[in-house]
């Protein structure tokens, strides 16, 4: 895809979008446009087109315009608009532009719009580029081939490329939770994660099943126990202290969960509730398109890639409720319910992210159907032990439109993890399970700044009634991640975000 800055009357393309905000007139370029037009585009808005998100008009340009045709679509509630919803309204809309067939198409910087959200723009755009499609034999839908900023200002390049980079490492996660759990194995997640490593020259360490014994990560090898497939724990590190200029007192580690398919084990899980467990390793995924994206711009801090990758089946030495394993760092685990994999495998890729020297420690998990009950499909469910890195994920998550929100952590929840046989149970704290399921996390951060990002809802949606939000994969967490790293590495002062603005 092309993107390039055009003036809005000349371009000539299939058709130049124009948003409309829900019950407001055009203004701005907009009218200009209509009035050229003969007042075409606000006699639609004032009768059949409402502007809300997810819907689109299309009107002949009469010949007046270099655009085949004019695109209105929707944004919704100029009030309700924040990043995420401004990425989706263009996410659908890009889509739709698609399934007309449309190649080329310029987007106009109008009311609601501003110059402020070209990242959004193009991220949602390069989102709605991507297809889930992935092996039909039919003929898919066609293919945006170039995207035309007008009126965005000039000299703004780097940022629609960096933007056009966060949009595709969105989709390149979306396109592995989306691989089907008989191709996406074990060792292809692993290939995967040595592939981003090799291409940066990152450090990489690939603990295979003897490895995971010497080192005693007994938790994710009880996980993966019952699979014919080997887990692994990958680790790959970005030095990007030595390049300068940036905190050099902290070595972030990213972990995520790589559970490439989560029966549930002995704990089977129902066939509906299995339907979509090829996605279990949206976490890893997310990790891996981030730490790309961060070594590529060659960010001046230290940060790590761990992601624990294994399948959790139901072979005949598949781990058992009532087992008791040993962690990486000495502790013991009464397996209660199997299908409480995923803080398994996070505790002992968290406790090797501490042993390699991280300072600072942000997991990324599709970790609990709780996260959903809570919190639905609009945003990731955060835990965390620290206000600084909070405040950073906050930020990060503004800036990604990628939204998290913060649960409590309440002491009086503390003993739902106890076990009467070991130091901990995995699961079975009958209420807060969000919540819970970070805090089991949190005892293995050894007191270090940690925080939890839940995406188990964020990262599918699986609800067809949610029509402002695209279906399917999603890629939770992925942009979060690399806007994290780089306030981190500037240590941008975090200032909380004034009422009605978006980005
Ligand atoms: N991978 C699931 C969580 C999940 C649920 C992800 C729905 C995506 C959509 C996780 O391993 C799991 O099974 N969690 C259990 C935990 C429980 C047994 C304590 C859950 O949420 O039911
Ligand atoms: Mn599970
Ligand atoms: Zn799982």
């Amino acid at each position: 895809m092309a993107l390039a800055d055009a003036m809005a009357e000349r371009v000539s393309v299939d058709a130049l979008a124009i948003p409309v905000a829900l019950g407001e007139p055009l203004v701005g370029p907009a009218a200009e446009i209509d009035r050229q037009l003969g007042g075409l585009l606000s006699d639609a808005v004032s009768a059949e087109f409402r502007g809300r998100i997810d819907e689109v008009l299309t009107l002949p340009s009469a010949g007046v315009l270099g655009a085949r045709r004019v695109l209105l679509y929707g944004v919704g509630k100029t009030e309700d608009l924040d990043g995420q919803r401004l990425r989706h309204a263009h996410h659908q809309m890009v889509r739709r532009a698609r399934a007309y067939g449309y190649r080329r198409l310029a987007v106009l910087c109008s009311p609601p719009l501003g110059p402020e959200h070209l990242a959004a723009v193009v991220e949602g755009s390069v989102m709605g580029s991507w297809e889930l499609r992935s092996r039909q034999t039919a003929e898919p839908i066609s293919e945006l081939e170039e995207l035309l900023l007008s009126g965005f200002g000039e000299g703004r390049d780097g940022e629609a490329i960096a933007a056009q980079e966060l949009g595709e490492a969105t989709n390149r996660v979306r396109q592995w939770q989306n691989m089907p759990p008989n191709d996406l194995t074990p060792e292809t997640l692993t290939r995967i994660a040595r592939q981003v490593g090799e291409r940066h020259g990152l450090e990489v360490d690939v603990l295979g099943p003897e490895e995971l014994q010497a080192g005693g990560f007994e938790l994710l090898l009880g996980v993966g126990a019952g699979s014919d497939l080997a887990p692994r724990l990958v680790r790959m590190q970005h030095r990007g202290a030595l390049i300068g200029g940036g905190r050099s007192d902290v070595r972030l580690a990213l972990v995520g969960k790589g559970v490439t398919f989560d029966s549930g084990g002995l704990s089977i899980k129902k066939a509906e509730q299995m339907r979509t467990m090829k996605g279990d390793m949206a976490g890893a995924a997310a990790v891996l398109a981030a730490i790309d994206v961060i070594a590529a711009r060659r960010l001046p801090l230290d940060v790590m890639a761990v992601v624990a990758i294994t399948e959790n089946m139901i072979g005949g030495s598949a781990q058992r409720p009532g087992d008791i394993v040993m962690s990486a760092n000495g502790r013991t685990v009464e397996i209660v319910d199997t299908d409480a994999e995923g803080r398994l495998i996070l505790a002992d890729a968290i406790t090797y992210a501490v042993q390699r020297g991280a300072t600072h420690v942000v997991d990324v998990a599709t970790l609990t159907g709780a996260a959903g009950i809570a919190l639905g499909h609009g945003a990731t469910l955060g835990v965390a032990n620290d206000e600084e890195l909070w405040s950073w994920i906050a930020e990060a998550a503004q800036r990604a439109g990628d939204r998290v929100w913060r649960m409590p952590t309440y002491p009086e929840y503390e003993v739902l993890l106890a076990s009467q046989v070991a130091d901990l149970r995995n699961g079975y704290y009958g209420e807060a399970g969000a919540i819970t399921a970070g805090m089991f996390l949190r005892e293995f951060v050894e007191g270090r700044p940690w925080a939890h990002l839940d995406i188990a809802a964020s990262s599918w949606n699986t609800n067809a009634e949610l029509t402002t939000i695209p279906r399917g994969p999603l890629g939770a967490g992925t942009r979060l991640l690399v806007h994290l790293a780089e306030l981190v590495a500037a240590d941008a002062p975090v200032q909380p975000s004034s009422d009605g603005t978006f980005s």
